[in-house]
């Protein structure tokens, strides 16, 4: 989309979009996580290596003052589009999350994105998501278990979903939706099982309006997030996990724009013959 084309409603939406993101991260981030990372010699460290790593890239490619001019007008941009949240978890959370997991044996996590919003309401065993009375897109039943590592079905294990809608609006980040669409919190019963009927997802274009999509558009990337249901499953004792589940045949499973596409991350869903579809998916909890 070039300048001359943005719709002002589009524009607006996106500028909400990103500063909602920008408001709810900050209002997430608590005095203890930012104590713990306080640590002045890992602040140099890491600090010093990433500006290293910079003037490297600029001394091996020979950055011309033209190119560091359009780099600093773009990373203010990044700012005030409110889309520092977006920049991040696309290009850079999987990285971290690839690190923050790598001693689990239980079910895989993914990048939790900017789109997490706390508190979604509760959804009894085998009840609807909040939606709307003509939602568009398929129905689908979500299922499955939560287990520990050895096996034993975790009881009152909390799962809470959201998703995109079928045009690729998440709710409290685009205009008109309902607050909590297509988000809801889910517990297993006894047997560590739930059960959810939703709506399938759609693939997901990021925003392409802000200083993001200019740098998408200008590269000749593409915008592209396969369709996925985000999820955090957590348990008493257990390390929570936060993930993202996605559906075959997808043309953008394989070059997620955000790389948080993982095979044990691929659901198998089933027709049920009446227009609308089941997945399954067993979760398992390392211990905590
Ligand atoms: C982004 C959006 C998502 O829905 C997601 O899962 C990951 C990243 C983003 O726009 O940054
Ligand atoms: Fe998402």
């Amino acid at each position: 989309m070039t300048d001359t084309s943005y719709s002002s409603e589009i524009a607006a939406a996106a500028a909400a979009s990103g500063s909602s993101a920008t408001r709810g991260f900050i209002e997430r981030q608590s005095a203890q996580q930012l104590a713990e990372s306080t640590d002045q010699a890992r602040i140099s460290r890491l600090a010093g290596r990433a500006i290293a790593a910079l003037n490297d890239i600029i001394k091996e490619e020979r950055l011309s003052y033209a190119e560091y001019n359009a780099l600093k007008l773009w990373l203010i941009k990044v700012g005030e589009d409110g889309e520092w949240p977006l920049f991040l978890d696309v290009w850079v959370e999987h990285s971290v999350e690839e690190v923050a997991s790598s001693h689990r044996q239980g079910s895989k996590g993914t990048i939790e994105g900017p789109y997490y919003v706390a508190g979604a309401p509760q959804v009894p065993f085998g009840g609807a998501i909040p939606m709307r009375p003509d939602e568009p897109g398929t129905p689908l039943t979500f299922q499955g278990r939560v287990t520990a590592v050895g096996g034993a079905p975790l009881a009152n294990a909390t799962i809470e979903y959201w998703t995109a809608d079928a045009l690729g609006f998440y709710s409290q980040f685009a205009p008109s939706i309902p607050e909590w669409n297509l988000r809801g919190t889910l517990s297993t019963d006894a047997d560590g099982r739930f059960q959810v009927e939703a709506i399938q997802p759609a693939p997901y274009q990021i925003p392409t309006d802000g200083a993001c999509g200019q740098l998408i558009s200008a590269a000749g990337w593409h915008a592209w997030r396969p369709a996925h249901i985000h999820l955090k499953v957590a348990a008493a004792g257990h390390e929570p996990i936060t993930t993202q589940l996605y559906f075959p045949g997808d043309p953008h499973n394989d070059d997620d724009i955000a790389s948080a596409v993982k095979p044990e991350l691929m659901l198998d869903p089933v027709d049920d013959g009446d227009g609308t579809r089941t997945a399954t998916y067993d979760f398992v909890l390392d211990p905590a």
